[in-house]
């Protein structure tokens, strides 16, 4: 079993669509293993993003994870991070395939409903972002 890292995005919490997506991963196979309702700091949100940071829309996508609560997952599968990002589709919801979280639930390619991590390395250092093992661990007690 594999794990990633998801977060449904600010204008999916504020819209009530989370349980919406949350219930579309669960029947797509993926396990819960932590979460959790955050609200990102400006230094949080251009932490997680540094990868973006020499792009055009580095401040807006910052601005937009701050906006409001986000809801970080560690989610568990077979082939977790290539699978989660097939199941929520292109970044643009007007590329993304038909019943993909983003072509479903997603506004415009800023406000794209939900992150995916792109790598088992990238997923390691993001569920480390929000989570501690502990609270992963603590789930099978
Ligand atoms: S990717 O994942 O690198 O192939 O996609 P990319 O298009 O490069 O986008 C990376 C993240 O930046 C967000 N993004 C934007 N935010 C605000 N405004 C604009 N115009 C914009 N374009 C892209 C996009 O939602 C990706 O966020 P994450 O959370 O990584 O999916």
């Amino acid at each position: 079993m594999n794990r990633t890292l998801a977060i449904i995005k600010p204008d999916a919490v504020a819209s009530g669509k989370a349980g919406k997506i949350l219930a579309h991963l669960e029947n797509a196979g993926f396990t819960v293993r932590a979460l959790r309702l955050a609200r990102l700091t400006e230094a949080q949100a251009g932490e997680f993003y540094a990868v973006h940071a020499e792009r055009p829309f580095y401040g807006e996508l910052v601005e937009f994870m701050t906006s409001g609560p986000c809801m970080p997952m560690i989610l568990e599968a077979e082939g977790a991070v290539p699978k989660l990002r097939e199941v929520i589709g292109a970044t643009d919801p007007a590329e993304a395939a038909e019943g993909t979280v983003r072509r479903l639930y997603a506004e415009s390619k800023g406000r794209n409903a939900i992150h995916a991590s792109d790598s088992d390395e990238n997923a390691a250092r993001e569920a480390g972002f929000f989570f501690a093992e502990a609270d992963v661990l603590a789930i099978h007690a």
